[in-house]
Parts: structure tokens; sequence; C-alpha cells
């Protein structure tokens, strides 16, 4: 992608004062403030952004809505259309560039512009720029939204001082369907969950002041309803309910607008046959108008142009028509604004109120974000501003409390450090996988392997290794050299997992079980006889009914990226207490998908579920082991009648009955056992995680305020509350409380 060398406008200018009569300059100055209200830093961003608009001409309009990229497109899933110098008079670009100088220069173009608009550039940093830390949906067990909001922070810093200051994340889709590969992207099965995790990302990326320069813009995605995916498959129609787009889908977006996104992004769904890209229902309606979006809408790559393939466009003229017309404000890569928008408005089928929404919508994100005062990033060396020991701090901490700890039987974990160890499997010395999809600029030489942590922790002479096989494939020439490890081991420990790439986008499974032959080799080293810990590492639920009776101990560690080797080891050794429940359910099989802990009564809530498996899960949406014990008080409350514009505060003690100190999450779930529009079994409304030292007893509150915590909503979005009897449930504690 060339881009061409242009002297800045500062030296155009100063050229050009040179040979300016002394006079004449004092008129060029005066002209120069007096005439550009949008230059002024002290003017309001409103008053810069009608100036700004009322100068400029249509193609420069429309050139603000569009995208194009710079670098060399990483991503195999998406082709774009193919820009071979990119003008400095474009809107927007995704900078698959490290390099700041290209970026830089790029800017430098823009300046040069005849109005002198920055260039905005955003890229895809999902869980860390360079300090990758876990995926968010290993995050979102942590149940620590201030965790959440950290590591958003540290993605924020490194990326604003790389070069780029809007991110396409986070990621907010609710799923109940773990064969779909984006699962790993998002905060799992819940909205509530998903609603607060999303919040705590969005403030860590756009703290309080947005031309910061460790601060981003986000970008809430994908809008809405992509976590519906027929089957699990990706880029699918989805046919989603108005009440479940409402109760389940739409939440997470709403409250991240609220925690103040700047952006979202449509998704390549369509919804009931409206594409979300055209969608004017839920772009302008709900998204603009109810929730109150201040930015824009980006489009998903292409999605413009794929309208045509979904069979609701003739053609790209149409697709444009009906994106803009829908209140889709910036076209991703496939260009087809800028070769059509400009010849729409003259034919009168788009009006320039459609493009000036859209373009006062993108300037105010560049006006807030500072690139008009500031539109170039300092060109600092890279160990200035990646990879700082902070950084890592924050992603080790995270990993740690992501790591859920599925079994646990005959006090195998934790391990004593003298134990004889067999480190067994593809996961162990792996560097790449562990980082999983959308790596950003994430590097394998920048991961701590499972098996640097676990000989930082136990010792070398105590370790012995053997990969045993491969991710896939059917090599079982290791299995013996495995069984010989294991063999000369007091317990093994096998590390199996996925590959990041059969996670994330456009990488939907028939099956969640592991390959074949991981779950050989897992069963060749178990018939040895020794106890047996499994270390999961996956971008999604794992099938484990078959494996799971062969191990004593499962812990899933997600993909934790760069620090994921100590806080494991530390897990397993018992210097750590494991802390994460599970913001996903885990099916006993594929087949039993979809299963999730929300779900509606059935008529027949005992019969009717398959025949040939149980009617639980593997392991409920909340679940997740610790070394110590916690007892439960009962719910106490301060009366059990409420009104509906009271708050009500209901405690639960819970004591550590155990010999260990450990973060205990309390999670409150409520049930309104009879509505007009039946609601869900249990809905999590409340959570608190908290360290309780051991034999000590904290009291966790929950102030209930009927609107946000009792009401439900309709099928048009709108809140209702029925009078009566409410349950709140915590674990397998329940009171009823009466609303009148
Ligand atoms: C991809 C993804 C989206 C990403 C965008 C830009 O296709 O769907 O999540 O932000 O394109 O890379």
């Amino acid at each position: 992608m060339k881009i061409k060398l242009t002297a800045s406008l500062p030296l155009l200018f100063a050229a050009s004062l040179a040979v300016t009569p002394v006079y004449a300059k004092r008129k060029v100055v005066k002209k120069q403030v007096a005439t550009q209200l949008y230059r002024r830093a002290d003017a309001s961003i409103n008053d810069r952004v009608s100036d700004l608009m009322s100068r400029m001409t249509l193609d420069e309009k429309i050139m603000q809505l569009n995208q194009y990229i710079i670098g060399l497109n990483t991503n195999g899933n998406n082709f774009g259309y193919t820009i071979e110098k990119v003008p400095g008079s474009i809107g927007s670009v995704i900078n698959f560039s490290e390099d700041i100088r290209e970026r830089n220069l790029l800017q430098r173009d823009a300046m040069a512009t005849r109005l002198g608009i920055p260039v905005l550039f955003g890229y895809d940093v999902i869980h860390g720029y360079r300090t990758i830390y876990p995926i968010p949906l290993a995050t979102a067990c942590s149940w620590n939204p201030q965790l959440v909001e950290q590591a958003s922070h540290v993605a924020a810093s490194e990326t604003r001082a790389s070069g780029t200051e809007w991110v396409f994340a986070p990621m907010v889709d609710v799923t109940h369907d773990a064969r779909w590969g984006r699962i790993a992207e998002g905060y799992g099965e819940d909205p509530y969950l998903a609603s607060v995790m999303g919040s705590a990302a969005v403030n860590g990326f756009q703290g309080t002041d947005l031309s910061s320069n460790d601060r981003v813009a986000a970008c809430l995605k994908h809008y809405v309803g992509y976590g519906c995916s027929e089957g699990g498959r990706d880029y699918t129609s989805t046919d989603i309910s108005d009440q479940a787009m409402w109760d389940t889908y739409l939440p997470p977006f709403h409250a991240a607008v609220e925690a103040g996104a700047w952006t979202a992004m449509s998704s390549f769904n369509a919804i009931n046959g409206v594409p979300s890209t055209a969608n004017k229902h839920y772009l302008k309606d709900v998204l603009k108008q109810k929730f109150g979006l201040k930015g824009f809408v980006v489009s998903d790559w292409n999605a413009v142009r794929q309208l045509v393939a979904q069979g609701y466009a003739e053609n790209q003229k149409e697709a444009a028509e009906l994106a803009i017309n829908a209140g889709l404000d910036m076209d991703m890569i496939d260009n087809i604004y800028k070769e059509n928008l400009a010849d729409l408005i003259r034919e009168g089928r788009v009006s320039m109120d459609a493009v000036d929404d859209a373009l006062r919508r993108i300037l105010t994100v560049k006006f807030e974000l500072g690139l008009f005062e500031n539109p170039y990033t300092k060109e600092v060396p890279e160990k200035e501003r990646i990879l700082k020991p902070e950084y890592k701090a924050v992603a080790e901490k995270i990993a740690e409390e992501s790591m859920v700890l599925l079994k646990n039987e005959g006090d195998v974990l934790p391990l004593a450090k003298s134990r004889r160890l067999a480190l067994i499997g593809p996961m162990v010395k792996d560097r790449h996988e562990i980082l999983g999809s959308w790596r950003c600029f994430g590097k394998d030489q920048d991961v701590q392997t499972l098996y640097e942590g676990m000989m930082d922790e136990f010792g070398k002479e105590n370790i012995v290794y053997a990969k045993g096989c491969d991710f896939d494939g059917d090599d079982r020439s290791g299995f013996d050299e495995a069984i010989r490890v294991a063999r000369s081991a007091d317990v093994i420990v096998v590390m199996l997992g996925e590959k990041a790439a059969w996670s994330g986008e456009n990488a939907s499974r028939s099956t969640l079980a592991l390959p074949v032959i991981q779950e050989e080799l897992l069963r060749t080293v178990a018939a040895t006889g020794k106890p047996v810990v499994l270390v999961i590492s996956a971008g999604r639920p794992t099938e484990l009914c078959r494996v799971e009776p062969l191990c004593n101990s499962i812990l899933e560690i997600w993909q934790p990226g760069v620090c994921g080797g100590t806080p494991m080891a530390g897990i397993l050794s018992g210097r750590i207490n494991p802390s994460g429940r599970l913001a996903v359910t885990f099916p006993r099989s594929t087949n039993q998908i979809p299963v999730y802990y929300n779900s509606r009564p059935s008529s027949r809530p005992l019969e009717g579920h398959y025949q040939d498996i149980s009617i639980t899960p593997q392991y409920e949406f909340g679940h997740g082991l610790s070394y110590t014990t916690y007892q439960y008080g009962d719910i106490k409350a301060e009366r059990l009648v409420m009104n509906r514009d009271e708050t009500l505060r209901l405690t639960i003690d819970v004591t550590n009955t155990g010999n260990m100190d450990g973060m205990e999450t309390v999670q409150w779930f409520v049930n309104d056992p009879v509505s007009r529009i039946t609601r869900p079994v249990k809905e999590l409304r409340h959570f608190e995680k908290r360290m309780i030292r051991k034999g000590e007893t904290e009291t966790f509150t929950f102030d209930i305020n009927a609107d946000k915590h009792l009401s439900f909503v309709d099928a048009q979005g709108n809140k209702f509350m029925d009078d009566g009897a409410y349950y709140i449930m915590v674990k397998d504690r329940k009171i009823e409380l009466i609303l009148k």
C-alpha cells in the first residue's frame, strides 16, 4: 500500500509566510482564527462539528463515511477492496500496521487536505494489543469486572501509544451454542454478566476523557443477535423473536451504551430476514434513539456489499441506499458508499440529512478523541509502550482469576511440591495456540508456556515431560514415551486443548469434543493407574463426558494469553486458590446443545429430555471449585414485602470453613414464578466477588430495586413488573419476596 509523502501543512504554511509582506501576515493569521471555528479547541465539539460540516463538499463528506485499511490484512476470513493508495481524505482505516511512522505518514496526508480532517485509526483489540490477556470468555469467568476494566485499560494504553485510537471491542454477543467459534470472543450465555463485563470493558477502554493518550473509543459488536447463529455456524441468518431479542441479545448493548460506548458495529446476520447492516428498526429506532448511542455505527467487513449476497439488495448501489437510510454510518472496506452515495443523493434516493447525520456522528468521535489537536502518535520505541511489567502483571492476575477448577476428587490437588510430575500433551510447551483467536499483535515469543510455569513452580528436578501427540491427526508414535514418562511419575498432568484457529471468526465446529487422538492419549496414560490432572486450554466449553471419569481433577485455563503458565502452576501447587466460575454451561455432549441455565420452565420439567443422557449439563453456569470450603447462611431480608419504588436490602453470611483464604463469588438469582410472559427458571441479577480469609465470615448484600432487579421486558422492549411473589436465590438458599 503506497502512501504518498507530502510536506505537512505547517511546513507549507511557514513557507508561504516567508514571502508574504508583514502586513499581510496579520490579515492571514486573523483570517485563520476568525473563520475556522472548528479548529478552535475552546469551542464546543457540537459547534466545531457544525462549523466543519458547513465547509465540506459532498465528496469530502462521503469520504468520511468510508473505511479502508493500511498495513497487511491478516484476517484470512476477510477479502477486501484493495486500494492502491489510501487517500488522506479517507474517514478511517483499519490499522493492520505496527509501524507508527506509516500511520503518521497517512495522517500527514490527511492534515494536508483542504480542511485537514484527521483519519480515525481502528483495530481489533479484543483481548490485548501486544500484552495478550485471556480471551473474553475466560475473563467473564473471573466474575471480576474491576479486573476486566483494568485489562481493557492496559489494552487501551498499548493501542493508543502504538497509533490506533479506536478498538473493535468489546464483543457482547450472548450465545447458547458453543459450536459457534465466536463464543470465545464474548462473555458467555448470560445477558446480565455480559452487560456487566461489557460495560467494564467500555470503561477500561474509554475512561472519562477520550483524548487521553491511554484511552481509545470502544465499539460494541456485533449488533445484534449474531450469537443466535443457526446451528452455531457463522454468518448465518438468525430467527429471533422480539421477546428473545429484548430479554437476551439487546441488554448487553443497552448497558454498554449507557456505560458510554461511542460506537457499535453492525453484525453479519440477518434478523428475521432483515440484515442488521440495513435494519432501520434496530439501528435507528433502538440503538440510536431508544438506547441513545452518541457516536456512530460501522458495518462489519464488507457487510454492505454482502446485502446483495443475502438477497436483500439488488445490487451494490441499492445496498448503499438501504444501509445509509437504515442508519449505518460507516462502510467498512468495500468502498460502496464512496462509489454510490453521490449518485444516490443526486437521484433523491438518499437524503443529505442521512449523510449529514452519519458525518456528524463520525466527526464527533474524532473531536472527542482529540485528533484535531493531536493527530500524530509519538514514535517511541516499543519497549516504552508495550509489554511493560505492570501490563503483564494485570494479564497474569486476570488469567489467574479466569481459570476454573471443574473437578477435584481424591484430594489430588493441590499438588505437593515433592511429587514427581509427568507433564504430557500438546499444550505443555505450546506458545502459539495459548494466545487464542484475535491475538492482535501478540507474538509467540512473548508467551510464558505452561511448561515454563510448572518448572518455575515445582522445580525441574520434579518434572518429566512427553508431548504424546499433536493437537490432531493420528500419529500415535509418541504414546510409548508418554506411557514411560507417566509410569515414572507420582501424578500425571495432561495438558490438552484446542488450536487458536478452532475458535474465533468462521471457526464453528460440529463437536465440542477434543480430537480423538487427544482423548486416546489421555485414556492411554490414565491406564497406568496414576492420579490424573487434566488441564484444558480451549476457546469454548469442551465435551468431557468420556474423559471426565478418567480424571481426578480438571482445570479449565481457557486461552490465557502471554502469562498463563505461572497462574496455572500456582493453582496446581495450591499457592493460588482458584476462584473462577463458569460464564457458560458445559454440555455433557454436543448433542445436548442448546443447554443453558436461564431457560424457561417446561410444561413437564422432568420429562421430555433426551432419554440417553442425563438431563443436567456436565457443569452448570456459575460452577467452579475452590481449595477451601464455604458455608452459606440463610438469606436475610429487612422484610419480605416491598413496594415498586423502594430498595430492599438482602444479606447473606458466607463463612470460609476451610484452611485456606479464598475469593468467593456470591451469585444472586431472581425468579418470577408467575408472569404474563413466562420468566426463566432463574435469572442472574447481582453478584459480588470478595476475599474471605480462612475461618472468617463476610456478609454479602444485595440491595434489590424492583425496577432494576425484578422487572422484565416485553417484546417491544418495555419494562413490566408483576405484583406478587418473587423468589430470590443464592446457591440452594431461597426466599420469597412479595411485590405489591
Ligand atoms: C471481521 C469481524 C469483526 C472485526 C472486523 C474487522 O470480519 O467480524 O469482528 O471487527 O471484521 O476486522
